[in-house]
């Protein structure tokens, strides 16, 4: 079994690794030149970032147009920062008008590949800046003509096509925020966020391509209405693009097809001159406590943010033949501001692809990289794990010669997947960049500068500009050199969170109540003598499956909605794929009989409410959880027996060592 990051063997082997890759002059060549011509660049750069933060940004937001200058760069009043104050801009503007004016009409700005192969090459769209201004204009008209108006959030639960990019930047066109659902959420999930942004605008499609089957898009939303309709909130339109082209059912009071919303749109629509402040999204992310938390980023900040990392850490430099490709879906953060946000307006084409890796075969992603001659690759070490697991037959099928750069980000990555990583996909050539940030930081925070900064298999390296990243102790004393403690930010930079959307509480007690003063990311981690991070995991009741954050509690709580528990406790175990397995103890009420049968139901039951990404890979029955003598569940003690690891820890504050016996002995 591959080591997990999160298993202490990991940790230990993190600590031994010591391979260092330093960057070649032949990677500089690849890409152009380096971002930053040395190590000391890097160093005096970043030390100037942080002493003179309105100097350094004031310097990198030059490069962006803006529709009336700032009165001041920041405005920080711990823990609200203000970024380009007064300003007015849009970033639309600078992710596809501003190529459109300088003469760039018919560059690429996106590449898309769909799923199904029907005779043998699948559809590919090529969307010039031109058509991509068009499209959005067109839909920004649209959006209008439904009466959508600054300050709205409207959702959009879509599949991975171009309309999805191109309805957010619509909604950023006219001054109104998105609130993007994963497709791969269920419609209980749908009804959280959607009455929590008061969306009364859903754009969907009628269904997603997902390894050759149809997710019935359209209709998880029609049950997300009805269930907000039983709790008073009224969805007023429903926009739905036709792409898998089913029978779906339909509300001609509240349904129109996304072709008939813009046949008679004009494509002209005068970008909105929004505060830098304005609402630019929520994105709503897993926390340790109750549901989702919208995390709410405004344009200014993010926009210069987003960009101008994109621009450091993947060296990009446009009309030099580079294809910039994410694999994330649009759907989490890293397609915010990786797919989207961040690439468009370094005018590189982003390249996006619909459905999954292994569809029609393992080779998929690598015919994808052969076909559009992809030089920059970005995916998460849980794809890459089974990457390895599929054989390296699958890459050596197809030229990759054209990959300049690879990326990691979601979780820690193993140092094995980092060598396979860089030796079969990258052929010992390519620099990687393992990103560290956060769907709060909106951009990386932590990671290496290609073609600069040295790497080390399974360390995310130095803080990114602007960032001053620091491990301390529970009373924010910074940590001795490969010290463990929590990783915290100390001073405010353009991309970060601006709150919890309708909850401020949240917001404080979240990030900034227990270290006051400090922005807390929630990850444990240690810096080693070198200045370098190891990030080691979450250290709040957040599991990191797949590279997708989970709360231990919304797996709990939609597990007990299940007629037969009476209680659940959920926790983290080290998996070979997905870095993070989801265990679950369950104690059944009077009606239920532990069986395999029961177990796949429940299974079914948290995939109905969370998704599939929710299902646990482990399932125990037990009389009862063992408990402290205060009632609170022991997590560290199911961690261990979940890990299959003998516990160390002092028992004797178990109510029910009964309970503890029992959960030993019952195996899967
Ligand atoms: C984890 C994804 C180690 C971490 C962009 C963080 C990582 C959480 C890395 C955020 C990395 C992300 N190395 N861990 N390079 N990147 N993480 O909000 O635990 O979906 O707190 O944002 O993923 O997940 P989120």
């Amino acid at each position: 079994m591959a080591s997990s990051p999160t298993s202490s063997t990991s940790v230990e082997s993190l600590l031994k690794e010591n391979r260092i890759f330093a960057p070649t002059g032949a990677q500089a060549a690849a890409l152009g030149g380096a971002a930053v011509s040395s190590v000391d660049e890097y160093k005096a750069m970043h030390a100037r970032s942080i002493a003179d933060p309105s100097g350094f940004w004031g310097e990198v937001a030059q490069d962006f147009e803006w529709f009336t200058p700032w009165s001041s760069v920041l405005e920080w009043h711990c823990p609200d920062a203000r970024w380009f104050v007064d300003a007015t801009t849009n970033i639309c503007h600078n992710a596809i008008d501003r190529h459109v004016l300088d003469g760039h009409a018919h560059a690429v700005g996106l590449i898309w590949e769909g799923e199904p192969q029907a005779h043998g090459l699948p559809e590919i769209r090529h969307l010039s800046y031109g058509e991509l201004l068009d499209e959005v204009s067109r839909f920004a008209n649209a959006l209008k003509s439904l009466g959508v108006v600054k300050g709205d959030i409207v959702t959009l639960y879509m599949g991975m096509v171009p309309e999805l990019p191109i309805a957010m930047l619509a909604c950023a066109r006219i001054g109104a925020a998105h609130s993007v659902i994963f497709g791969g959420f269920p419609a209980p999930s749908i009804v959280d966020r959607v009455l929590d942004a008061k969306s009364r605008v859903i754009v969907t499609c009628d269904g997603a391509w997902r390894r050759g089957s149809v997710v019935p898009l359209k209709q998880n939303v029609d049950e997300a209405i009805a269930l907000l309709s039983a709790q008073a909130h009224n969805v007023e339109h429903c926009v739905v693009l036709k792409r898998t082209a089913q029978e779906i059912p339909w509300n001609a009071a509240r349904d129109q097809w996304w072709h008939d919303v813009v046949a008679h749109a004009s494509t002209d629509c005068a970008c909105e001159a929004v505060d830098s402040e304005d609402l630019l999204f929520v994105l709503y992310t897993s926390g340790s406590t109750g549901k989702p938390k919208g995390i709410r980023h405004t344009t200014g900040g993010y926009m210069v943010y987003t960009a101008f990392t994109a621009r450091m850490t993947f060296n990009l430099k446009p009309n030099t033949g580079q294809v910039f490709w994410c694999t994330a879906d649009i759907g989490w953060v890293t397609g915010h501001s990786y797919i989207v946000y961040g690439i468009l307006p370094n005018r590189v084409p982003t390249l996006m692809y619909e459905g999954a890796p292994n569809f029609p075969a393992e080779d998929r992603f690598w015919e994808i990289i052969e076909r559009h001659r992809v030089t920059h690759f970005y995916t998460a070490p849980t794809a890459i794990r089974a990457f390895m697991k599929w054989g390296e037959e699958h890459p050596k099928k197809h030229d990759l010669t054209t990959l300049k750069l690879l990326g990691t980000v979601g979780e820690p990555i193993n140092p094995e997947a980092w060598i396979w990583y860089h030796e079969q996909i990258g052929a010992s050539r390519c620099p990687i960049v393992d990103t560290f940030w956060q769907t709060e930081t909106g951009g990386h925070v932590i990671t290496p500068l290609p073609c600069v900064t040295p790497t080390l298999p399974g360390s995310c390296t130095v803080p990114f500009f602007g960032i001053d990243a620091a491990i301390v102790d529970e009373h924010g004393t910074e940590m001795p050199a490969n010290t463990g403690g929590l990783l915290v930010i100390r001073k405010p930079w353009p991309s970060m969170l601006r709150g919890i959307h309708g909850d401020r509480p949240r917001f404080i007690e979240t990030y900034w109540s227990r270290i006051p003063g400090m922005y807390l990311a929630g990850d444990g981690a240690r810096r080693d003598e070198r200045g370098y991070f190891w990030i080691m995991g979450r250290v709040d009741d957040v599991i990191n499956v797949s590279g997708h954050r989970l709360g231990t509690m919304e797996v709990e709580s939609a597990l007990v909605s299940h007629a037969s528990v009476v209680e659940a406790a959920v926790v983290g175990m080290p998996h070979e794929i997905k870095g993070t397995g989801i265990a679950a103890f369950v104690t059944l009420g009077p009606g239920g009989t532990p069986s395999d049968a029961l177990k796949s139901e429940l299974r079914e039951h948290v995939a109905s409410v969370l998704g599939a990404i929710a299902k646990p890979d482990m399932i125990r029955f037990t009389n009862a959880l063992p408990k402290t003598r205060s009632g609170k569940i022991m997590r560290r003690l199911l961690r261990d027996i979940a890990a299959g690891r003998d516990s160390k820890q002092d028992t004797s504050t178990l109510d029910d060592l009964g309970a503890l016996a029992a959960l030993r002995g019952n195996d899967e």
